[in-house]
């Protein structure tokens, strides 16, 4: 695994970068295999990245080979304006022209939370081409980061962080009191690129402890093992990094 450190001056720098690391991936694997498959993550911090590739990339060609899914969901209609798919759907994806049967959304009405992670592995696995027990390999997975330390939807002392034979599980998150939907580490970690995309002086400390390696965070188990590890941060999530970790 490769890991690197970027760290850009303000949040709006970072999702300017972000943009640009997210159109090169699409071309690099667009060129390498015809197509780019990305995970999306969710949550406040990649609305920004979100709008500057609708922005700037709207007249782009990628967009006829992007396959987009989400690396984790919370259990709200999808027009909620707590779903991670309303999210990327209204600053991102109704922007620009990926076709409607590329945009992979978790179910989450009239469906029990586990039959919905199961009905997302498989779609995946279809999308993918690829049976049990081989994993799909995404070019990109974007990820943020809690300030208790979890990322996609693996929360601490969640059953979720334990499973090795799932792709994508049901996970309730009792401090929240509700049930997401999650990639798990074996699916994260077979990733060709994952990116952590953190701002803000309230993520410093955690960043500094996960860049660390502390083992009781969930985003400590997030290592792409034949893969990059990019972290990109603006200069307050990356406050408390040592200068040497600090690469802008
Ligand atoms: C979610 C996300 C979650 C998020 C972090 C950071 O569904 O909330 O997937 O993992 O990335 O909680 O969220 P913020 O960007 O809002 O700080």
């Amino acid at each position: 695994m490769t890991t690197e450190v970027i760290t850009e001056p303000t949040a709006q720098e970072l999702a300017g970068v972000a943009a640009e690391r997210f159109i090169a991936a699409a071309h690099r694997a667009i060129d390498d295999h015809g197509m780019f498959r990305v995970a999306l993550s969710g949550g406040n911090t990649p609305r920004a990245l979100y709008e500057k590739l609708a922005v700037e990339s709207s007249k782009s060609e990628i967009w006829d080979c992007v396959q987009v899914f989400f690396s984790d969901e919370r259990f709200v209609p999808p027009d909620s304006t707590e779903s991670n798919f309303h999210l990327a759907k209204t600053t991102l994806l109704s922007r620009v022209p990926i076709p409607e049967r590329f945009v992979y959304r978790v179910a989450t009405v009239e469906i029990p939370p586990e039959a919905a992670a199961k009905a997302y592995e498989d779609e995946l696995r279809r999308v993918f081409a690829v049976r049990m027990p081989d994993v799909p390999r995404f070019d990109l997975i974007l990820l943020g980061l809690g300030e208790d330390g979890h990322t996609a939807s693996l929360f601490p002392d969640t059953e979720a962080l334990r499973v090795q034979d799932r792709l994508v599980v049901a996970n309730f998150v009792s401090k929240l009191n509700t049930w997401r939907v999650t990639f798990t580490y074996p699916l994260i970690n077979a990733a060709e690129h994952v990116i952590f995309l953190v701002q803000g002086e309230g993520k410093a400390e955690m960043v500094r402890r996960v860049v660390d390696g502390a083992p009781d965070l969930p985003a400590s188990g997030v290592h792409p093992d034949s893969g990059t590890l990019t972290w990109l941060l603006d200069q307050a999530a990356a406050s408390r990094l040592p200068e040497t970790r600090q690469t802008v």
